[in-house]
């Protein structure tokens, strides 16, 4: 950052100045976001009525894509990024496989800004398992599975993921996101209860909202409230259905899933565990939070997971038992209406499954670095939050500005890691999320942790 960004404006110090620019951001986002929730609150039937009465009077709100409440936030906060000399951290060209370390620009960084949590993305076999179906099966499934026909790979790879989970079966789709929709959005109705952690990934949620559903967070891990919520509400409703995940995306710690076992026992509800960040990294074969808890497979009802991320692939899935998974493949929307998954992309989380069993140190080696982040990170006072010290580490810097900030200094020093701000998470808690992966060196990370504790001096 250069001193004339960090110098005076009308006497007031560069953080004074910060925190009125950031006030004045916040302001204008949320006149917009009240906007964006009045137009939703509208009934569509008065809002067609106002329109039919004359073509001439409808607003340019309700015609021109850049009167879009949503864009307009994106519009402040590029802005007000500008404002504040944090320039945008977002959509940086990578010049080959990120892992431990990536290109960008000619340059090499140390990277924790990947899911490559074992490094198995790039890994030989997995890159030659997806050439061999490309060159088998070309490289796309061409329309549904129940249209065009299965290829073996994509149901090895259920057979493999059923396996894993010590369930009957599963059914794999195109995205991890689109699994949560679908899945949850299909199964789930206006009768239903959501009842969903508070910290739940955005892919829970829009699910639940599609169900018509009623859905509830509950505080975060906190097992006991949720098991109140349900003392209260289970009788005026006929499904419930619990979300946790096995690792939680932001904050990188997990739950107690033996007590959410008891409590969705006790109150006969589902209960859905999303492992996107869990499994490669949890339990000592990386099994994730089933090994991890030392639970059944049955014991939860939908081990919900992504090829993204340990399995070095694209798509998610859905494991369990065998009315839940028949059931989805006859008839959620988004497997029965969207094409299957490429063979290149199952035949690579299917390699990647391979050396996950044949390999176990990686587990090891992904568990010690993140240890070693999290414990030399504490050493200099950095607020780590609830991490395990796992896959997902943050380092929680309060406002935006200082997350954008920091990120920059990292970058320039060759550290790549991504911040998190307002309103993707609350204000107070931006953050830098550190994403660890088995290839770390132990320099990387002391290196990385010593210019954190330097940058964040310089900036405050
Ligand atoms: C907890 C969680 N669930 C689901 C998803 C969606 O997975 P994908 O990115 O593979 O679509 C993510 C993505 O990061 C996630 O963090």
């Amino acid at each position: 950052m250069t001193k004339a960004k960090k110098g005076n404006l009308f006497g007031l110090s560069g953080s004074v100045k910060d925190q009125l620019a950031q006030k004045m951001l916040e302001k204008r986002l949320k006149k917009v976001t009240e906007l964006q929730m009045n137009s939703e609150n509208k009934s569509d039937g008065a809002r067609t009525r106002k329109s039919l009465l004359s073509n001439s009077k409808i607003s340019d709100d309700f015609c021109r894509f850049d009167k879009f409440p949503g864009y307009q936030q994106i519009r402040i906060l590029e802005e007000g990024g500008k404002q504040l000399g944090v320039p945008s951290p977002f959509f940086k060209v990578h010049e080959g496989v990120a892992s431990n370390v990536t290109h960008i620009a000619g340059q090499e960084y140390i990277n924790f800004a990947s899911y490559n949590y074992l490094d198995l993305c790039g890994h030989p076999d997995v890159s030659e398992a997806a050439k061999n179906a490309i060159d088998t099966y070309g490289t796309s499934a061409s329309a549904s599975r129940p249209v065009a026909g299965e290829r073996p790979v994509q149901r090895d790879l259920e057979l493999a993921l059923a396996k894993l989970y010590d369930v009957d079966d599963s059914i794999v789709f195109v995205s991890g996101h689109a699994t949560n929709v679908t899945t949850i959005g299909y199964l789930f109705g206006p009768k239903d209860l959501i009842l969903h952690d508070s910290l739940i990934h955005n892919s829970i949620v829009q699910g639940g909202q599609l169900s018509g559903a009623t859905r509830l967070p509950f505080p975060h891990n906190d097992w006991q409230a949720l098991d109140e919520l349900l003392f209260q509400q289970r009788k005026n409703y006929e499904r419930v259905l619990i979300c946790v995940e096995g690792i939680y995306s932001m904050d990188g710690d997990y739950p107690d899933l033996k007590r959410f076992i008891e409590i969705k026992q006790r109150h006969k509800a589902f209960l859905l565990v999303d492992e996107a960040h869990a499994l490669g990294v949890l339990g000592k074969k990386g099994h994730g939070i089933k090994e991890h808890a030392g639970v059944d497979g049955h014991e939860v009802d939908l081990w919900m997971g992504t090829l993204s991320k340990t399995l070095a692939s694209c798509g998610g899935y859905i494991a369990g038992e065998k009315a839940l998974i028949e059931h989805l493949k006859f008839s959620a929307p988004g497997f029965l209406y969207s094409v299957g998954i490429s063979p290149p992309l199952a035949a690579s989380a299917l390699a990647a499954l391979k050396l996950l069993d044949e390999e176990p140190e990686r587990v090891l080696q992904l568990k010690e670095r993140g240890h070693q982040f999290i414990a030399l990170a504490q050493e200099q006072g950095l607020n780590v939050g609830s991490s395990a010290g796992l896959s997902v580490i943050p380092v929680i810097t309060g406002s935006s500005a200082m997350a954008g900030r920091l990120a920059n200094a990292c970058f320039e020093r060759g550290i790549n890691v991504q911040p998190i701000f307002y309103p993707a998470v609350q204000e107070g808690m931006a953050r830098l999320r550190f994403f660890i992966c088995s290839s770390h060196t132990e320099e990387q990370i002391e290196h990385t942790v010593n210019v954190l504790a330097e940058e964040i001096n310089k900036l405050k």
